[in-house]
């Protein structure tokens, strides 16, 4: 396989002044060109870590990140990040969000070619136009529902053609018809531009109905547990969710999710949690 993205051996160390956390164990996995990926595990695993580090938004404590085989330092035009905030900014319009970085750019790239500046301005209308907000333009984030926003932060995290889209529980705040239709529009984006796109997820019906090969992560600090493929036909159609194939992953992946955690373990850390208050409190009145 030749991998358009390596995590090899990648780590992370949280030191405050009062304490250390392992978010993520040593990780290696590699990801091919135009690869649908989803890291699914439970809460305080580590995704948000790891994709932070491959936008180069975080530094690793450990290990490297290769795109086309060349370590990456640092953010980069190559990798488009979408975070499930809606991270726009709101004093802008659609339109500035979505060409924001472009503006930026534009400072520095005051001689760029014209034939480039254009290419880019397209690409912006492009992108609106297939986000289905050609009429908003003008309009500010405030004004836009849930999904429309998050249709404005995919343009914007496409805006500069990255290879990767790193997306971290991009739909994770939106009603469930809502998130039927933004699934369906990410997997028209990946049809049309091809991307390379690793997806966070606590959804695993999403990750699923998305993904060409999901990735479950232990609980913290995160590993890889299991790699799996998923043997399903593209395009997909949301009638797949009800395909046996498609049941057996589910089931398989929920298992994984599962076996770290006793039946009664949510019980018993609140029963911990509980009496633990209770002591400090029957201290300080003593
Ligand atoms: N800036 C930080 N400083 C200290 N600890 C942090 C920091 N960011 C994350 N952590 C810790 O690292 C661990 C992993 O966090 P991370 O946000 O990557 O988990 P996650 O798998 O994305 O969880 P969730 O599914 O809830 O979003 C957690 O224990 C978290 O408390
Ligand atoms: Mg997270």
């Amino acid at each position: 396989m030749n991998a358009k993205l390596s995590i090899r051996e990648v780590e992370k160390v949280f030191a405050t002044r009062t304490k250390t956390t392992q978010a993520l164990s040593p990780t290696t996995f590699d990801i091919a060109d135009g690869e649908f990926v989803s890291l699914v595990g439970p809460s305080g695993c580590g995704k948000s870590t790891l994709l932070y580090i491959i936008a180069g938004l975080e530094e690793s404590s450990g290990g490297q990140v290769l795109l086309d085989g060349k370590p990456l330092s640092g953010p980069g035009a190559d990798r488009g990040m979408v975070c499930q905030a809606y991270n726009l900014f709101p004093w802008l319009s659609v339109l500035d969000n979505t060409r924001f970085s472009h503006t930026l750019a534009a400072n520095k790239d005051y001689y760029a070619p014209v034939a480039e500046i254009e290419a880019k301005v397209n690409r912006v209308y492009t992108l609106l136009d297939l986000m289905g907000l050609a009429d908003f333009h003008n309009a500010y984030p405030k004004e836009l529902s849930g999904g429309m926003r998050q249709r404005v932060a995919i343009a914007r995290a496409l805006a500069n053609d990255p290879a990767v889209l790193l997306m971290d529980e991009p739909f994770g705040a939106l009603d469930a018809q809502t998130r039927e239709e933004m699934q369906e529009l990410l997997l028209l984006v990946r049809l049309h531009w091809g991307k390379t796109i690793v997806f966070v997820t606590h959804d695993v019906d999403e990750a699923i109905f998305l993904s060409d090969r999901i990735i479950v992560m232990s609980p913290r600090p995160g590993r890889v547990r299991a790699d799996l493929r998923v043997d399903l036909p593209q395009p997909r159609t949301l009638e797949q969710k009800l395909d046996p194939e498609f049941l057996r992953l589910k089931r398989e992946i929920v298992d994984y999710l599962h076996e770290s955690r006793s039946p009664t373990a949510v019980r018993d850390e609140l029963l911990r949690r509980m009496f633990k208050k209770g002591g400090e409190e029957m201290k300080e009145a003593s």
